[in-house]
């Protein structure tokens, strides 16, 4: 396998040198570029080293990609790199095998197996850029710092074609957490698979690689199980204020991991339980610990709805919800919820957990739960985010667990960003732009040393917003601050520099059509007209 692998590379090499001798044939005019600066370019999340050579590489017409064959995984990212330079230039970038006469520069994809899986190095010369990484997910990565290097507009007056001039140098790079996440919140109030997909975009587009779904809460229940049909039909056709509610078949829930799969982003399916559970208690009342009949809920209010927790019927049910989303969720994690839980009684609530995490683990996952499950025993496996409790965390710590960072204060987008916002809540703090990137997680709680963090997730719950447009409100451009903590070592970010990166991401956001938040903070460059969320005074 290495030896054939070996053989292509060599072969590779071969084809590479056919095509640059025809570069050095005079019939291939030498395109004499201004002096560049690659240390100057403004990317997020800047990477752990950045060495300009001042020259370029010119993206043009001449221009194809090619990856290793015997790569997995690299063929697909060097398909997906040829479409974003479509997306941003209009540039028909051939992949491995195209006409070599009209070929006068090369990306090649290649990987390294002596380096980590999401690292990877992109040497950008004059003709060639390469780019070699861990992984197929390292190259991906890369892809998305080739991206940002692409300048917004052409230079038209170098060539008779347009050429996008890419500065030269070399990029080392790797994230600092192996998991760097975001939540949606799809049950106080549904999103759709086309808003999913916008979400993930954005997420691959500054390295981030899990997205969380909150699938299941008082209000809704928004995952068809085939076995328990009545929790869609009955659980998902409401939502926070009475709207129409909604949930994903399987087949859509299957269009959506392979999407994110698409970009390196691993889906982790949430089931709050055992509170949080009004709507599947609602489609069936077997469940329900309360003692109450339950009833459809478009109310904000939590801790009301527990399951009972010691029915054997409840973990049959539970065990049938696991093995049908595990099944479509080829991620380590099942995440358990476990937060809020004020009606189960504290005993039953520990007897919940520790009975529901084996059948986590008997379907191949993972546990993750809010860090309320720290309260209970769990093995070094399980994993606690936590968002509200330090000794909880603190307990998660001590069991051998490691800790994913969510601290409300600091990394929930459903905080207001001051009294003026007109989306949010503000029950944990007020989090401003600035507040949100400048705190680390390793210096966060002192218990908690860099060894037991898993990663930071930024959640989004959604009980003041209820369309696109709300959500990238108080999703952006908070989140592009959270994908950077998470990439990017604490010694090289600070907020003057990152607030003129931030800035320059406008050009993107508006491609995108992000209806983002325009930071007074933030130095857009633009007048408040021009901006999103304008409205005349
Ligand atoms: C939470 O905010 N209830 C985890």
């Amino acid at each position: 396998m290495r030896l054939s692998r070996l053989l292509f590379q060599c072969l590779f090499c071969f084809a590479l040198l056919v095509i640059f001798s025809q570069c050095a044939d005079n019939s291939v005019p030498q395109i004499q570029f201004p002096k560049t600066d690659l240390a100057a370019v403004p990317l997020i999340p800047k990477p752990a080293s950045v060495i300009a050579t001042e020259n370029a590489f010119g993206l043009d017409q001449h221009t194809a990609i090619y990856s290793g064959a015997g790569d997995a995984g690299l063929a697909e990212v060097a398909a997906m790199l040829s479409d974003y330079i479509k997306e941003q230039t209009g540039l028909e970038v051939p992949l491995n095998g195209a006409n070599t006469a009209e070929i006068h520069r090369a990306v090649y994809l290649n990987l390294s197996e002596a380096m980590a899986e999401e690292a990877y190095e992109l040497y950008i010369s004059r003709d060639t850029v390469l780019v070699n990484a861990g992984s197929a997910a390292g190259a991906f990565r890369a892809v998305q710092t080739f991206r940002q290097i692409i300048p917004e507009a052409s230079n038209d007056t170098l060539a008779p074609y347009p050429i996008w001039p890419l500065p030269s140098g070399k990029i080392t790079d790797a994230p600092r957490y192996a998991y760097r996440g975001s939540m949606l919140d799809v049950a106080r109030h549904f999103f759709s698979v086309e808003d999913v997909k916008k979400y993930l975009d954005v997420m691959a587009y500054y390295k981030m690689n899990v997205l969380h779904l909150g699938l299941t809460n008082d209000q809704g229940w928004r995952i068809e199980i085939k076995s328990w049909p009545k929790l869609t039909e009955v659980g998902g056709s409401t939502e926070v204020g009475g709207g129409p509610g909604g949930f994903y078949t399987q087949e859509e829930y299957q269009e959506l991991v392979a999407y994110a799969a698409a970009r390196h982003i691993t889906i982790v399916p949430e089931v709050d339980m055992p509170g949080h559970t009004n709507a599947a208690s609602v489609s069936y009342p077997f469940l329900n610990g309360n003692g109450k009949t339950p009833q459809l809920y478009t109310g904000t209010a939590v801790g009301f709805s527990t399951f009972d927790t010691r029915k054997d019927t409840v973990y049959a049910f539970i065990e049938d919800v696991v093995r049908e989303i595990s099944a479509m969720s080829p991620g380590p994690y099942f995440h358990i919820g476990g937060d809020e839980s004020h009606s189960t009684r504290k005993s039953d609530y520990v007897y919940f957990i520790e009975r529901v995490a084996p059948i986590v683990k008997k379907y191949g996952k993972r546990v993750i739960g809010w860090d309320e499950v720290a309260t209970a025993k769990l093995d070094s496996s399980a994993v606690a985010q936590f968002w509200a409790d330090e000794e909880n965390a603190t307990l998660a710590v001590n069991q051998g667990m490691q800790v994913l960072f969510s601290p409300a204060k600091k990394a929930y987008l459903d905080m207001q960003y001051d009294s003026l916002s007109v989306f949010g809540l503000h029950w944990a703090a007020y989090i401003p732009v600035d507040t949100a990137y400048s705190w680390d997680p390793e210096s966060y709680v002192p218990e908690i040393g860099q060894e037991n963090i898993l990663g930071i997730e930024a959640p989004l719950w959604s009980e003041t917003i209820s369309n696109i447009a709300e959500l990238e409100y108080l999703a952006f451009p908070r989140l592009i601050g959270y994908a950077e903590i998470g990439w990017t070592k604490p010694e090289l970010r600070e907020w003057e520099d990152y607030k003129n990166r931030l800035a320059a991401q406008l050009p993107y956001l508006t491609r995108k059509k992000i209806q983002f938040y325009p930071s007074e903070r933030v130095p857009w460059g633009k007048p408040d007209s021009e901006l999103p969320w304008y409205t005349e005074k």
